[in-house]
C-alpha cells in the first residue's frame, strides 16, 4: 500500500455524483437508511448516544467494545453493557477476543441478545489490550485473527464484522492482506480506520488505504477517520467508492451530522444547522435517556461529557460548562440547558469542523 495523502476527487459536487452516493447501502443482510454509520467509542456509544444517533439518521449503530473473555465469564457490566432498545436497530456488537475458542463462544452468548450484527475489533491500540494480545496486536498475526473470525461467523447466524487499523506501523501496512483474510474467513464487512496503530490518532486519516482495500475485496467496505463534516462523508464516499462512512468524533454533541448527511446524499444540499432550541431538545432527550439507564446520579454525571460536546462552539460556553459542572441532579442540568440555548439567537447554527474533538488517545 502507498503512503501519503488523500487524492483529488473524482468530483466536489454532491450533484455530479449524485448516482455513486445515493445508491443504497447494503452490508450484507442489512439494508442502512443511510451510508453514515456510528462508530463504537468506548465511555460514549452506550444506549443513549445510540438512540440519539439514530433518531438523527444515523443508519448503524455499534456499541462500545466489550470483552469476548468478560462476555464468555458471563460477567453483567458486560452484559449490560451489550443490551439496547428496539429503537437502535439496526445495531451491531462489537468485542474482542483473542483466540479462536473465546470469539465463538462470546458470539454465541451474545447471538442470545439478539443484535443485528457482532463486530470484531482488531484495531484498538491501548496498550492493555495489546499486551493481552487483543485489539490491532492481531494485525501481526494475520492467519490467527483470520481464524478468529472463522469461529465467530460459524459461531452465529448473524452477520459478523470487521474493525481494522491500516496496519501495526508504516512498515507494515496490510490492510489489503488483512481484508482479504477475514473476506474468506467468512467476515460480512470490513470497516478499516485509516490509520496504523502507531500513529493512534495522530496527523490525517490516509482515505486512499480505504480505497485500495475496497478495490481488493467483494465484501462491503466502510471507511473511517476524521470524518467531521458531511462535506468529508462525501468526499470519501466519492473518492474511494466505499460503501459506508462511520463516523466517531464528529457524532459527539453533535447527531445532527447524520441528518446533514442523509440530506447532502439526497438532495445536494444538507440542509440548515441546528437551531438552539434543536440543540436543547437532543440534549435533554441524550440526558433523559441516559439517566434511565444510569440512574438519575450517575446517569447526570456520565452526561457532563456530552454535554461540553453539545454546547461546544456556542457563545458562552465555557461558563455554562462550569456552572453544569457542579450539578448533580438531571432536573437542574436541563434547567440550566433551558437557560443556556434559550439565551441564543434563534437562527440555525453550524458547527465548524476545527471544532471536533482531537481525540484522546483510544482506538
Ligand atoms: C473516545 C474514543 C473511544 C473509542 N472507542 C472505540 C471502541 O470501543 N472500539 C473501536 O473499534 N474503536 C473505538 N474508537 C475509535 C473510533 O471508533 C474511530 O475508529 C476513530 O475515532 C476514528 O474515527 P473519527 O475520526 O470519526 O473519530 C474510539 C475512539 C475514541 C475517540
Amino acid at each position: 500500500m502507498r503512503g501519503g495523502q488523500t487524492q483529488t476527487l473524482v468530483s466536489n459536487s454532491p450533484q455530479a455524483n449524485s448516482d455513486s452516493t445515493k445508491r443504497s447501502t447494503q452490508l450484507g443482510p442489512l439494508k442502512l437508511t443511510s451510508p453514515a454509520v456510528l462508530a463504537p467509542l468506548a465511555g460514549y456509544t452506550d444506549t443513549a448516544m445510540r438512540r440519539i444517533s439514530r433518531k438523527y439518521g444515523a443508519g448503524l449503530v455499534f456499541s462500545e467494545m466489550l470483552s469476548g473473555e468478560g462476555t464468555r465469564r458471563k460477567n453483567e457490566k458486560t452484559r449490560r453493557m451489550a443490551g439496547f432498545a428496539e429503537d437502535e436497530r439496526p445495531y451491531s456488537i462489537q468485542y474482542f477476543a483473542t483466540n479462536p475458542e473465546q470469539a465463538a463462544d462470546a458470539a454465541k452468548l451474545l447471538r442470545d441478545l439478539n443484535p443485528d450484527a457482532l463486530d470484531l475489533n482488531f484495531g484498538c491500540p491501548v496498550k492493555k489490550i495489546i499486551l493481552n494480545q487483543g485489539g490491532a496486536a492481531l494485525l501481526k498475526d494475520v492467519s490467527l485473527l483470520a481464524r478468529i473470525v472463522e469461529a465467530a461467523a460459524r459461531a452465529v447466524d448473524i452477520p459478523v464484522s470487521v474493525k481494522i487499523r491500516s496496519g501495526w506501523d508504516h512498515r507494515s501496512l496490510n490492510a489489503v492482506e488483512v481484508s482479504k483474510a477475514v473476506e474468506s474467513a467468512g467476515a460480512a464487512w470490513i470497516t478499516i480506520h485509516a490509520r496504523t496503530r502507531s500513529e493512534f490518532f495522530e496527523g490525517r486519516a490516509h482515505w486512499e488505504w480505504i480505497g485500495e482495500v475496497k478495490s481488493a475485496v467483494k465484501i462491503p467496505v466502510i471507511g473511517n477517520g476524521d470524518v467531521k463534516t458531511p462535506e468529508d462523508a462525501f468526499k470519501l464516499l466519492t473518492l474511494t467508492q466505499c460503501d459506508a462512512v462511520m463516523i466517531g468524533r464528529g457524532a459527539m454533541g453533535y447527531p445532527f451530522i447524520f441528518r446533514e448527511i442523509q440530506n447532502l446524499m439526497e438532495t445536494g444540499n444538507t440542509g440548515p444547522a441546528p437551531t438552539p432550541r434543536e440543540r436543547l431538545d437532543a440534549a435533554s432527550q441524550h440526558l433523559l435517556w441516559m439517566t434511565d439507564f444510569y440512574g438519575e446520579r450517575r446517569g447526570t454525571l456520565e452526561f457532563r461529557k456530552h454535554l461540553i460536546a453539545y454546547s461546544r462552539g456556542l457563545y458562552g460556553a465555557a461558563r455554562f460548562k462550569s456552572q453544569a459542572m457542579k450539578l448533580h441532579e438531571p432536573r437542574e442540568v436541563i434547567d440550566l440547558m433551558r437557560a443556556f440555548y434559550e439565551s441564543l439567537p434563534d437562527r440555525p447554527i453550524p458547527r465548524p469542523a476545527a471544532l471536533v474533538d482531537q481525540a484522546p488517545v483510544w482506538c
